[in-house]
């Protein structure tokens, strides 16, 4: 029988962020704005964030229709953002990322941050027909 335990050791672990690069986040070549991800991993090596917050680089999440994409996982939600372009979005999600580190808690996202906010499984209204 499975156990409900954390697959993690890391206990103080608040959560991770995954940000996408892959066939159309992040890829000016595709269309979309250039995800700083050089400026990101430095700061996350900078603030050593990944003791409290880890950080993944990922390929294709899935919505690439919503790109650029970034899915903030923790033990208790899920929440999934898009259409990031501008680097002050960024840097508006790592210095939350490194506030949340340093006072041992997630705080709220910054208010830049939630008009990106999508549901990943958002089921379409069923259409109905007189037929
Ligand atoms: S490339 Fe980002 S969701 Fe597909």
């Amino acid at each position: 029988m499975l156990s409900a335990k954390p697959a993690t050791k890391r206990g103080d672990v608040l959560g991770q962020v995954i940000f996408c690069l892959g066939c159309c986040c992040g890829r000016p070549d595709r269309g979309h704005p250039a995800l700083p991800v050089d400026w990101i991993k430095s700061e996350w090596k900078a603030h050593k964030l990944n003791k409290k917050i880890q950080l993944t680089i990922s390929g294709c999440l899935g919505p690439c229709d919503v790109p650029n994409v970034v899915w903030v996982h923790t033990p208790n939600q899920s929440r999934w953002f898009g259409k990031l372009s501008t680097d002050e979005i960024y840097r508006d999600l790592v210095a939350w990322a490194i506030s949340s580190a340093e006072h041992g808690e997630l705080l709220p996202f910054p208010s830049s941050l939630l008009p990106h906010e999508f549901d990943r499984f958002e089921v379409p209204a069923l259409q109905t027909s007189n037929v």
